[in-house]
């Protein structure tokens, strides 16, 4: 099988590694791709959110199947166009991926699917929503409804602060995303993250992961995309993963399909846990960054298996083979980082580090400039192992952390605390 992988972060490479495990893969190409990506598979150039620049290249070069790593292509109909042209395609269709695209529509499904989420009013104006404000009281989250780079949510601790994040988001503050506003009652418990590959009513949960949103130890300061991740989270039990798949995942599935526009690909369902009792926080449409890599380096070979089956339609004949590891990723970012930082640093080390199926350096926002590897993203790289335990894998993790000389970055040293 020829594969195209379209994306260039540490998720690609960790689907990239994992579709190259299987044998199945006869050619790979990322694209863009990255420093690292580009020393296991072919790199190529596109502008990944053109569907008809992607669907030619993809025929141009005999693809047989397209993996979709971001939400950014998938919100435009990347994946539409190339079921058009007749590929095959792992990822939604532009009308399914509003499930991250558009908050309000999710609350609408969720309402219509009955399904346990924060109690929400949806605004065009800013008057109104501030009123509705008022009548609720803080702590309340104010989320712009588009898509905003993960940078949308603001939790207000008073009602001065939603009123002022209101006037932010009507104001322009997030573009085109903030015209339309969702206000959120504020949830307490424990977050955690559920991947489940669904196509059509089909639901093949394949993992859980607990990711590390804030820049410091402690779980303190900025958010982030995310500082670091493992799996499994415990406190996504069998059992309230069952609840989960049984009081969310289905009804909104099969509200999809009924309103005729099926869900196809990975869903990324971001939960809220509380007295045993899950609620959906938020629906993503593609594989967390950097839960996705905690999840490939656990899955191996058989991803590649299970994302076929999907794209296919016969996922009710899939299988995923358990195993009782652990994986742990710490994420390398540029010192500054989430505001600014410096660029085109030089990593020193890479290239002694352990490569195998336990010890992955998988690379986020590298480049190679005259034989070296430079940073060139916030979030550079991840160090990412698998151990019996999860005390194993992150003492695995962190030695590949600890073999890289980069003065110009920096790690938490406290990933999986709650776990461990
Ligand atoms: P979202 O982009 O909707 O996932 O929101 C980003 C983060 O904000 C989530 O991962 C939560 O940590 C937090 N968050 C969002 N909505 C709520 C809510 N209703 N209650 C508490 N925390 C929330
Ligand atoms: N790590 C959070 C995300 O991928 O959305």
């Amino acid at each position: 099988m020829n594969i195209l992988i379209l994306g260039g972060g540490g998720r690609e490479h960790a689907l990239a590694w994992a579709t190259l495990q299987n044998p199945k893969c006869d050619k790979l190409i990322v694209a863009p791709g990255n420093a690292g990506i580009a020393q296991i598979a072919e790199c190529a150039s596109l502008d990944i959110n053109d569907g008809g620049a992607v669907a030619e290249f993809a025929q141009e070069n005999a693809i047989d199947m397209v993996i979709v790593g971001p939400e950014a292509p998938l919100a435009a109909g990347v994946a539409d166009r190339l079921r058009e042209a007749g590929l095959l395609v792992f990822g939604p269709s532009a009308a399914a991926a509003r499930l991250e695209a558009s908050k309000s529509f999710t609350k609408e499904i969720c309402d219509a699917a009955q399904a346990p989420t924060a109690a929400y009013g949806h605004f065009t104006d800013a008057e109104a929503a501030k009123d509705y404000v008022r009548t609720q009281g803080a702590p309340i989250v104010v989320k712009a409804d588009g898509l905003a780079a993960g940078k949308g949510v603001i939790i207000a601790q008073t009602t001065q602060e939603a009123e002022e994040a209101i006037d932010d988001m009507f104001g322009g503050a997030f573009g085109g995303a903030g015209a339309e506003v969702v206000i959120e009652e504020f949830m307490t418990g424990e977050e955690a993250s559920f991947f489940v590959l669904v196509d059509r009513e089909t639901c093949l949960p394949i993992g859980t992961a607990q990711d590390h949103k804030r820049v410091g130890e402690g779980d303190t300061g900025l958010n982030t995309g995310g500082m670091g991740a493992y799996s499994p989270a415990p406190v996504l039990s069998d059992e309230i993963a069952q609840k989960a798949l049984d009081e969310i995942v289905r009804p909104t599935m099969t509200e999809m399909a009924k309103r005729g526009m099926p869900y196809q690909g990975v869903l990324y369902v971001g939960l809220m846990i509380e007295n045993g009792a899950p609620r959906l926080v938020e629906y993503n449409v593609r594989f967390g960054d950097p839960e996705g890599q905690v999840l490939m380096l656990r899955l191996g070979a058989q991803a590649l298996d299970l994302m076929q089956a999907c794209a296919e339609g016969r996922l009710d004949q899939a299988q995923v083979n358990w195993a009782s590891d652990h994986a742990m990723t710490v994420v390398l970012a540029a010192n500054g980082y989430p505001g600014s930082y410096e660029k085109d640093t030089v990593i020193k080390g890479l290239g002694d580090l352990p490569e195998d199926s336990h010890h992955m350096m998988f690379h986020a926002g590298t480049s190679e400039k005259d034989g070296q590897i430079v940073a060139t993203g916030g979030r550079v790289l991840n160090a990412t192992a698998r151990g019996a335990t999860l005390q194993e894998a992150r003492d695995r993790a962190y030695a590949l952390v600890d073999g890289v000389d980069w003065p110009e970055g920096f790690v938490r040293r406290d990933i999986g605390w709650r776990a461990l």
